[in-house]
């Protein structure tokens, strides 16, 4: 890991209060139906979990991991699927939760994939999006926080696997 030290971008109070705010609004949007939330790992699991707490229509949990093939492929946006769901979506309200939207690939395979599935109806919800990277486009029904193109960790986000456990979202500044 190249030197380097991380600065607070946006406080573990502010997080937790616009988690707070998505989930009041899943819950009115969602209201009378129940919601299937699709976490992908390893990076949407600590979102995934307070924003499901605050969620006051019936929630079930399913969890996915994907990967990009290697540099290449990366800009042909094929993702590898790790571990698939454990239950069919068919006929479910599936809410697809990230931690962040960068340049738009693995989401954007990822939900033509699911969509192939048959939901009822299938959205996205990211804790952070970074608008200014997009290549492809996918349409984000709820953002957490709109953030600059930087790389930033925290709140399940990596550098090299570490400080996903970190409460607040950070930047990395290389030293
Ligand atoms: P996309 O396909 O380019 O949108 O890639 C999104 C994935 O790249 C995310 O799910 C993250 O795993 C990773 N990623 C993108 N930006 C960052 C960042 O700033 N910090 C940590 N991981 C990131
Ligand atoms: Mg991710």
């Amino acid at each position: 890991m190249e030197k380097h030290h991380v600065d607070e971008l946006i406080s573990e109070q502010d997080v937790d209060k616009r988690i707070q705010e998505i989930g009041e609004q899943i819950s009115k949007d969602y209201v009378g139906k129940e919601v299937h939330l699709v976490c992908v790992l390893k990076g949407g699991t600590f979102f995934m979990c307070e924003l499901a707490k605050r969620i006051t229509v019936p929630v079930s949990l399913d969890f996915m991991s994907v990967s990009s093939y290697g540099g290449d492929t990366k800009s042909s946006g094929i993702v590898k699927i790790i571990k698939d769901l454990d239950e069919s979506i068919k006929g479910k309200d599936v809410l697809v939760v990230e931690d962040i939207v960068d340049s738009g690939r693995t989401l954007s395979y990822l939900l033509e994939m699911l969509n192939d599935r048959k939901p009822n109806s299938l959205r996205l919800c990211t804790l952070l999006d970074k608008p200014e990277r997009r290549v492809v486009d996918v349409n984000v029904d709820y953002t957490g926080f709109a953030i600059p193109d930087e790389f930033v960790v925290g709140y399940g986000l990596d550098y090299d696997q570490k400080y996903r456990n970190l409460p607040y979202i950070g930047v990395v500044k290389f030293d």
